[in-house]
């Protein structure tokens, strides 16, 4: 249980994602995406046409956070056994994962389920709290950003590299109302902890990203 853990936290749609997959491959580390728990619980709470801001069906997403039947197979992720890996990955899901990260019941009925995620030889888990309250003893800490333009860009190619039309104005003000969401919360607000190194990859290739974040590693080990 006490494997090194090596955590990648930053914004939405900063690369980390990418980048901690391909650091984890490089270092045969497990892989853990945070973010894609809090997507399952946002459609599993979608399809039970639940409201978290409605008192009384918050008190049913609660157990639900704690309980979620969510695997991960291969490159699938599983909601009670039926494939949601793409319907996760929707602007809807991510706006739902980011209102039910605010509330605190939430992330701690999720803590567990994350922590289960460190075996040997080690992990690599990226997310917004990886660093501060997850892992708080990972033996590397990387605050991985870039900026909101670089960041909505990003987001643009990945929906049309789906096939699907991508709307710059809306992704950037939705981003820009994530991101807020996300650092003002009380809980797990959004920021660097005291020991992460901040990483700005704007205008850095993905390669040069893993390879500096592999270095920082190395030195570490
Ligand atoms: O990283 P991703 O965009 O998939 O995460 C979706 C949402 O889940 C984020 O906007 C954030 O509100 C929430 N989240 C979180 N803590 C994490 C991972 C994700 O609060 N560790």
């Amino acid at each position: 249980p006490n494997c090194p853990v090596i955590a990648i936290d930053g914004p939405t749609a900063s690369g980390k994602g990418t980048v901690a997959a391909l650091v984890a491959g490089r270092l045969g580390y497990h892989y853990l995406d945070s973010g894609a728990i809090y997507r399952v619980l946002a459609v599993a709470v979608e399809r039970a046409a639940l409201n978290p801001d409605l008192p009384v069906d918050l008190l049913r997403i609660i157990p639900m956070a704690a309980n979620l039947p969510v695997q991960f197979r291969d490159d699938r992720i599983l909601l009670g056994g039926v494939d949601v890996s793409e319907s996760i990955r929707t602007e809807d899901a991510g706006v739902m994962a980011s209102r039910l990260a605010v509330v605190p019941e939430v992330r701690a009925g999720l803590l567990q389920r994350q922590r289960d995620f460190r075996q040997a030889p080690g992990l690599v888990a990226d997310g917004r709290d990886m660093g501060s309250v997850v892992f708080p003893d990972s033996f590397l800490k990387v605050f991985l950003t870039a900026s909101a333009q670089v960041r909505a860009e990003r987001r643009v190619r990945q929906i049309e590299g789906r096939g699907q039309k991508a709307d710059f104005q809306a992704i950037y003000s939705d981003l820009m109302a994530r991101d807020k969401r996300d650092s003002e919360r009380a809980v797990a607000p959004l920021r660097p902890c005291e020991d992460a190194l901040v990483l700005d990859c704007s205008n850095m290739p993905i390669d040069q990203v893993v390879s500096t974040i592999l270095n920082w590693a190395q030195e570490r080990i």
